[in-house]
């Protein structure tokens, strides 16, 4: 009980020490790819993520999705789990060649620490030596992170963070333009600000305009239980098409940029989603 009242004044002070550290989808994207998620779940998968959650998540995941974001700074070795660098202007992606950390250690990637997450978590009703909590937690939130195209994107930028633009008005860097301003716009203009709005818009979208590829989506080749190279390798590819073209330094990005690019926005949260819900359907059985 101590330890949890100091882990949450920790986590509290450094929220409001660094209230606008970017890192993965913002809150609200998380939590779009985790509503999405438990909404899709097999009976057994969502016993058993109901088994997991914290009491203060109130069994509801989409909750405690920006949790690692918020361990960070307590968790120091899980900051370069977030996402992966990719050599300049490939505009491609390779487990061996990419997911290192930035001492080469290897699998210290986003694609390494889902499928490190998602072996830790088929040890549920075990006996089992880890954190299982932490395990759907973090594996929640990467599935997400490896969704967001610029969290596969270009090292010497560091996925657009170090590109300095102007979101209409707004002094912006790219990286948060994909982690949260498109995301934030389409609510206020499209969903009277209403975040629920937002997922139900999705979810149509899902069962409607994209019924035919989501068993695609869903897939994993040769019995694997979860695949993120193909969505590090997708989210590489949108990164080249849509968020790093037509950008440089100092950019102003509004309409123009903001409607061309917030279907592939839609997309990869409503892809998070389904693939988030498959793997755990595939965990849990
Ligand atoms: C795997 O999970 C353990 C426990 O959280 C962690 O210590 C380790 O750094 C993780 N490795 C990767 C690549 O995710
Ligand atoms: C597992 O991790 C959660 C979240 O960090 C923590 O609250 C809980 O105390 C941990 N459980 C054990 C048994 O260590
Ligand atoms: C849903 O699909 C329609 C038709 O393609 C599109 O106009 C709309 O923007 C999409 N909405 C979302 C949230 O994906
Ligand atoms: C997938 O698993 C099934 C049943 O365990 C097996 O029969 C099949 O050969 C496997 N397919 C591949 C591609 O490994």
């Amino acid at each position: 009980m101590e330890f949890y009242r100091i882990q949450l004044v920790a986590i509290v002070s450094l929220v409001l020490l660094f209230p606008s550290s970017t890192i993965g989808w913002g809150d609200d994207g998380h939590a779009i790819v985790c509503k999405i998620a438990q909404s899709r779940l097999s009976a057994a998968a969502a016993e058993a993520v109901e088994n997991l959650l914290p009491k203060y998540a109130g069994k509801e995941l989409e909750k405690v999705c920006s949790w690692a974001d918020h361990v960070k700074f307590i968790f120091p070795w899980s900051s370069a789990l977030h996402y992966i660098d990719t050599p300049d202007s490939l505009c491609s992606y390779e487990y061996s060649r990419d997911c290192k950390d930035e001492n080469g250690v290897n699998g210290r990637c986003v694609a390494g620490a889902i499928n490190n997450y998602t072996n830790q978590l088929q040890s549920y009703g075990s006996d089992t030596q880890y954190n299982l909590t932490q395990a759907l937690l973090f594996l929640s939130h990467f599935m997400g992170d490896i969704h967001q195209p610029l969290h596969v994107g270009f090292t010497s930028d560091r996925g657009g963070n170090t590109i300095d633009v102007h979101w209409f008005t707004r002094k912006q860097n790219l990286h948060h333009v994909w982690d949260a301003n498109i995301i934030e716009t389409a609510e206020g203009r499209f969903y009277d600000s209403n975040i629920d709005e937002f997922i139900n818009a999705i979810q149509q979208n899902i069962t409607n305009e994209w019924s035919d590829q989501v068993a695609d989506w869903e897939a994993c080749s040769g019995n694997k239980t979860t695949c993120p190279d193909i969505y590090a390798s997708e989210s590489i590819q949108a990164a080249c098409q849509y968020a790093y073209k037509g950008v440089s330094e100092d950019s102003v990005l509004g309409d123009d940029y903001f409607l061309s690019r917030l279907p592939t926005v839609n997309l990869r949260l409503a892809q998070g989603g389904v693939r988030l819900a498959a793997t755990l359907n595939r965990i849990f059985g």
